[in-house]
């Protein structure tokens, strides 16, 4: 799509039709099996300071967690039992990453049956990322947040476009099915700046794209700030359904936070991936990214139990697949 056709259709004064192409592409490619990636948060630390998120190091209001590896492999088991075809491993950015036991973690966990890994643990070292990829990890999700220079820089301090979309070609190279991903709706991102960002981001060979609205944190420079429209996240994701017919694309868990039925609307707007957290009740909710991030204070079976039951309400199927992309993006 041009930019200019994806500028108008995020303004349109309706968006029915273009929800509907995008879900009956969704349904040619994926039926109404919904693929589940069971997220396993296993450490609040980070020394980055975004903005925007809840984690970021200057944070000192959040009592900061790190999951042993029993916790986190007994999460893991949770999650398959659960009928996740896929393990998320996800972290702040430590200081300093434990890079070989996170390599045992993989090991272990693809022993617990025919499951994908997925790392979402932020920039690290090529020398990390071929180890653990060695180690059996089969995706690797590295959002860009918004491809416009300036507010990169700004929201994320000591950052830049160049070298993260670096790192994202990297992680392709190395032979990870790739995930990246943009927040929509940060202070000071206008229409056309979202127009790019969904161009650049589907011109990328990325089998896994992510979008989501921005939601202000109340511990964060952001915080007076309004947050995203779920209109505009909606019409995001079924644009990006669009341009990637064979991307998984999750109804993400920001989308529930600004309304009751937030993720069901991701996926009638052309999403086909769920990926609620598994992270153990006692410290889930001190991974707080966002408010109503893991903000229910139940165990996991019900709060996991309750999503796979809303999923067949709406008329879709929760899947134990890995649910691989079924066409790998190629040119990285
Ligand atoms: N609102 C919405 N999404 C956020 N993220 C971080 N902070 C926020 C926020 N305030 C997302 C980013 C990041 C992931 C950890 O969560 O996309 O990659
Ligand atoms: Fe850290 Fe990621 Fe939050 Fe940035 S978005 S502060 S890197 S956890």
């Amino acid at each position: 799509m041009q930019p200019s056709e994806i500028r108008d259709a995020l303004l349109a004064p309706q968006a029915d039709a273009l929800f509907a192409e995008a879900r009956t592409l969704r349904d040619s490619v994926f039926g109404r099996e919904v693929f589940q990636r069971g997220v396993v948060e296993f450490t609040n630390h980070c020394r980055k300071n975004c903005h925007y998120c809840g984690l970021r190091n200057a944070n000192t209001a959040l009592q900061r967690f790190r999951l042993d590896a029993d916790a986190i492999l007994q999460a893991a088991r949770t999650a398959v039992e659960l009928g996740m075809g896929t393990v998320v491993l996800q972290s702040g950015e430590e200081e300093t990453i434990a890079i070989r036991p996170i390599g045992y973690l993989i090991g272990q966990i693809k022993q617990m049956g025919a499951i994908s890994i997925t790392l979402s643990l932020g920039d690290h070292d090529e020398d990390a990322y071929r180890y653990w990829h060695d180690c059996g990890a089969d995706r690797y999700l590295l959002k860009m947040e918004t491809f416009n220079p300036e507010l990169h820089a700004r929201l994320r301090p000591g950052q830049s476009v160049r070298e993260r979309l670096n790192r994202v070609e990297m992680l392709c190279r190395i032979g990870y099915e790739t995930g990246s991903g943009i927040i929509t709706g940060l202070p000071g991102m206008t229409t056309d700046i979202l127009a790019e960002d969904l161009r650049l981001l589907s011109g990328l060979p990325l089998d896994m794209i992510a979008v989501g609205p921005f939601i202000p944190h109340p511990q964060t420079p952001l915080k007076e700030a309004a947050p995203g429209l779920m209109e505009e996240s909606l019409r995001a994701t079924a644009l990006l359904r669009l341009m990637n017919p064979a991307a998984n694309i999750p109804a993400t868990s920001a989308l529930d936070a600004l309304s009751a039925h937030g993720r069901e609307q991701g996926l009638n707007a052309g999403a086909n991936v769920v990926m609620p957290s598994v992270t153990p009740e006692p410290v889930r909710a001190g991974y707080n990214i966002y408010p109503g991030k893991n903000a229910a204070p139940e165990p996991v079976r019900l709060i996991v139990g309750r999503l796979q039951q809303r999923l067949r309400d709406a008329g879709y199927e929760p899947s134990s697949s890995r649910g691989e992309s079924p066409v790998r993006k190629t040119g990285c």
